[in-house]
């Protein structure tokens, strides 16, 4: 379950709380599930546990001030909260709620919560009598609905020496809820393939022909879909990066390993991702020895490479297929024109290379156009792991139509139009 919190970025807000020792073990799981994190002190948290503490456990420098000119330049509220895939406030103080209530933004944690379009939860934790009061129940009401999650508080000994409900939840408790909030379901079901990386073409023993794909916008994705509820294979070239948590991966090397690969998936697929920057040619004839260099210039003969995604339409039309379209210039013109050749439902077209590459290849940003035969959306620069589950999200929400359509229009070849 908490392998939902893998590759995640959650900015943990800790407010003056006794519980605020707390928080310290909150980010250390977090880590250990495969966040990152990023911790914003209010400054009566620092009264309780020292920013040095949070600074070790996170490895991240603590954020503790909203006017600080070299923080806003490195990170301030705004990118903190653009960077955030979750907002977790826990211990969350009577105060702080209140703050929150009212919109407040004279300080950074609150700054950052007004700032963050993403899920935001609070943990509370304070004085039985301060919870049950009107003013702070009051608050509650107000912020969850807006929409703010709420967990605990928990029923117990204080640490004032009452008993009552006001306690924080235990760390792995709120941690269970927090990866709860990555599950849209939203693929349910679904068995979902994908390609990524790119393919190693190899021209003797010791060199290959490949491209500059990191797979981590394939892996993003794969990992987009599992969370969404998809069963999910992942079909990679070779890359840097750890498979994804309940993710099956399965290791190629060459274009045609990753097409024979596919093949043997089709029948478990409903869907198919394909974002691997497959190598186009092979070199025909794979020296058997290392090429030895001469002074005379060397020709490599190429043969073309089977296009996968194309294959995979025209095998199986009953797979739902995207498409990645990489453009250097006319990118989603291109995009388009892919569309319609290769006979997909859908190609996300993004920018790669020049001297203003703010995505595409090797970055941990990235910017899709997803092109259909009826829409195109833009999706704005943003960490891949944020653009793979809103590209997840467009195509859960296409894919029931667009089977729907399918259906419909088979069983009007077969049986004719019915009747007005
Ligand atoms: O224009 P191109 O054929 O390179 O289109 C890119 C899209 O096609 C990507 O989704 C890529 O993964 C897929 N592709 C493929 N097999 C190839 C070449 C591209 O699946 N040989």
């Amino acid at each position: 379950m908490l392998e939902r919190l893998a590759n995640k970025h959650i900015v943990l807000g800790v407010t003056g709380s006794i519980a605020a020792y707390k928080a310290a073990d909150i980010v250390r799981r977090l880590r250990e599930a495969g966040s990152e994190v990023r911790v914003v002190m209010t400054r009566a948290a620092t009264e309780f546990v020292t920013p040095m503490t949070f600074q070790a456990l996170s490895g991240n420098p603590v954020h503790l001030h909203l006017l600080d000119a070299q923080a806003e330049a490195a990170m301030g509220h705004i990118s903190l909260a653009r960077w955030a895939d979750a907002i977790l406030v826990a211990p969350a103080s009577a105060d702080f709620l209140a703050r929150l209530r009212q919109g407040r933004a004279d300080d950074l944690l609150s700054a950052v919560c007004l700032a963050g379009d993403v899920p935001l939860a609070v943990a509370p934790a304070m004085n039985q009598r301060m919870w049950s009061d009107r003013a702070t129940q009051e608050n509650i009401q107000g912020l969850k609905s807006r929409g703010i999650l709420l967990f605990g508080p928990e029923d117990g000994s204080q640490a004032c020496g009452e008993t009552g409900v006001g306690r924080l939840q235990e760390p792995l408790q709120i941690l269970t809820q927090l990866a709860e909030v990555f599950s849209s379901g939203a693929l349910d079901g679904l068995r979902v393939l994908l390609t990524a990386g790119p393919t190693r073409e190899p021209i003797d023993p010791v060199r290959y022909i490949s491209n500059h794909s990191s797979g981590k916008m394939g892996y993003a994705i794969a990992q987009a879909a599992a969370e969404a509820g998809a069963r999910v294979t992942l079909i990679s070239g070779p890359v840097a990066l750890s498979p994804p948590p309940s993710v099956l991966t399965l290791p190629v090397v060459t274009a045609l390993q990753m097409f024979e690969c596919v093949v043997q998936q089709l029948k478990h697929t409903d869907i198919f991702i394909a974002t691997a920057a497959v190598a186009d040619y092979r070199v025909t004839e794979v020296a058997p020895q290392k090429i030895k260099k001469t002074s005379a210039p060397l020709t490599l003969q190429l043969s073309l490479n089977p296009d996968i995604l194309g294959q995979v339409k025209q095998q199986a039309p009953h797979i739902y297929c995207v498409g990645f379209a990489a453009e250097t210039e006319q990118v989603v013109p291109r995009a388009r024109i892919k569309l319609q050749q290769k006979g997909v439902e859908m190609i996300a077209a993004n920018q790669v290379g020049g001297e203003n590459n703010l995505g595409g290849f090797s970055s941990d940003n990235n910017s899709l156009t997803l092109c259909t035969p009826e829409s195109e959306v833009t999706l704005a620069l943003a960490p891949k792991a944020k653009i793979a589950r809103e590209l997840i999200t467009h195509v859960a929400r296409s894919y029931p139509l667009w089977r729907q359509t399918r259906k419909a229009s088979a069983q009007i070849l077969r049986f004719g139009k019915p009747p007005l």
